[in-house]
């Protein structure tokens, strides 16, 4: 009875074994798969940070003719203050320059101070001045903008804005 069990398992293995190998087409040595995923994660990255860098330049995100490029051109500051509207009210603040930026969000941000990401700050610019619609932040345009408005925070070490110590 043991011997049929044993027989009848080791059949089924050698089975799924045959079923497992015909998947792979001839040339597929081991290693060969995780090759080809590592390659395709590079491209899409790159892919990722180009389509990001378009959306920077882009002024059709909104309606007044900027993109983010124009007010913080390569990262930098046109200098100066940008207006904007808050329920009625004029503001001028001060336009900065996005060299390590990326690395101080969440943070509160806006003229409610309410705490974003850096998703929610590039929305908060896209509101404010280009007078476009937000971006989705779960969409993956908004991810590549992230993406590529992070590389101005290359080398730039992870700074917290909160003050608060974290209690047990
Ligand atoms: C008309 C000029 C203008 C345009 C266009 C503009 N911004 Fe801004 N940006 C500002 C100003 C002004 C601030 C500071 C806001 C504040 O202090 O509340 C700011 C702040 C930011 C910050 C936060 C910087 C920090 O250190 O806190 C980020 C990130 C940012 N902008 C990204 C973008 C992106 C991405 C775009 C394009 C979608 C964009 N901005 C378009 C003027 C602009």
């Amino acid at each position: 009875m043991i011997k049929i069990v044993a027989s009848i398992f080791i059949v089924l293995c050698m089975l799924l074994f045959a079923g497992l190998n015909s998947s792979a087409t001839a040339e597929d040595k081991p290693g060969d798969m995780m090759q080809k995923m590592m390659k395709m994660g590079k491209a899409n990255f790159e892919s990722s940070l180009e389509n990001g860098e378009e959306l920077y330049s882009d002024s059709s995100l909104g309606v007044t003719g900027l993109s983010c490029n124009s007010c913080h051109p390569r990262g930098g500051t046109a200098g100066g203050k940008a207006e904007m509207e808050y329920k009625g009210m004029i503001m001028r603040p001060k336009i900065p320059s996005l060299k390590g930026a990326a690395a101080h969000f969440p943070a509160p941000r806006g003229p409610e101070r309410k705490v974003v990401s850096l998703k929610g700050m590039n929305n908060l610019c896209i509101k404010a001045f280009l007078k476009g619609k937000p971006m989705d932040e779960n969409s993956q345009n908004a991810t590549d903008l992230a993406n590529f408005v992070s590389l101005f925070s290359t080398n730039v070490p992870l700074t917290p804005d909160g003050k608060m110590k974290y209690k047990k």
